[in-house]
């Protein structure tokens, strides 16, 4: 059973998480790249927006056409009442079709969508449209849970059992903690590496590159909010890549 995001109580626990550690070695540093990549092109297309977290940071960072898109229309309901910005519009999707033609969009981000996404047809279907969207020469910035940190105690969030292993399509529990709240379970799929990589592949996408960063990748003032396994362990993956150029 996956994760459920049409239900409202869900997306609201979801939208309350304490993200800092997320923000902090996922977000920005995702940003800060796609700022120093995208040369001024900024039509951006946010792919599994949810509550629109990701949406308003780009916003935040300067960015000022973006699309939110997702499949639950309870997440595009929390992400419209939580942005008030007309550089942003959020559209719910149908069957992983975004409503835009081919070679629209200079880059797409896409984070922590295909732990969401229970069966690799589905995670083909959705690099298959991320790649008919974007316009050639542009990128693809997707952000997941490290699929090679499974079970380690991170400050905010535990992701798999500690001690068991997961092979492609496995069910995962993750355990999120909520400011002042009891712990709020979800339930993820495990991709490794080489299937997020052979998956967008296949889709056109080329030129990878994989950031895994720990504490010592960021700012000594950042740095200070992590806890422990962050020195140790990358939380999350990060791959950058490009549509060619035809
Ligand atoms: C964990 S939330 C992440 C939301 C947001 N990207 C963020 O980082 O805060 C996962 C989101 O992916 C959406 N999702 C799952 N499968 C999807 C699909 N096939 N197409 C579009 N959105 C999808 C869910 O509805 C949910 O809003």
């Amino acid at each position: 059973m996956t994760t459920n995001w049409d239900n409202r109580s869900i997306s609201l626990l979801f939208d309350s998480y304490d993200d800092r550690v997320e923000n902090l070695l996922g977000y920005q540093p995702l940003i800060a790249e796609m700022k120093r990549s995208m040369n001024g092109s900024t039509k951006i297309l946010d792919y599994g927006c949810g509550g629109g977290k990701v949406s308003r940071r780009l916003l935040e960072a300067g960015f000022d056409e973006i699309t939110g898109v997702d499949i639950s229309e309870t997440m595009i309901e929390i992400a419209r009442e939580r942005t008030s910005s007309e550089k942003v519009e959020y559209l719910k999707i149908k069957n992983n079709k975004v409503p835009f033609s081919d070679d629209i969009f200079d880059a797409a981000v896409c984070c922590y969508v295909f732990v969401n996404t229970p069966t690799p047809s589905e995670i083909s279907a959705i690099s298959n449209e991320l790649f008919r969207i974007i316009k050639p020469g542009g990128f693809l910035y997707l952000l997941d849970t490290n699929p090679r940190s499974i079970g380690i105690q991170f400050s905010t969030f535990l992701n798999g059992s500690p001690g068991l292993t997961y092979e492609n399509g496995d069910q995962r529990e993750v355990i999120l903690h909520i400011p002042n709240q009891e712990v709020f379970r979800i339930i993820d799929t495990h991709w490794t590496l080489d299937a997020y990589l052979s998956t967008l592949s296949l889709a056109g996408f080329a030129d990878f590159h994989i950031s895994e960063r720990r504490a010592r990748d960021i700012s000594a003032d950042h740095r200070i909010q992590l806890g422990p396994a962050e020195h140790s362990y990358a939380p999350f993956i990060q791959l950058t890549a490009k549509k060619p150029l035809t």
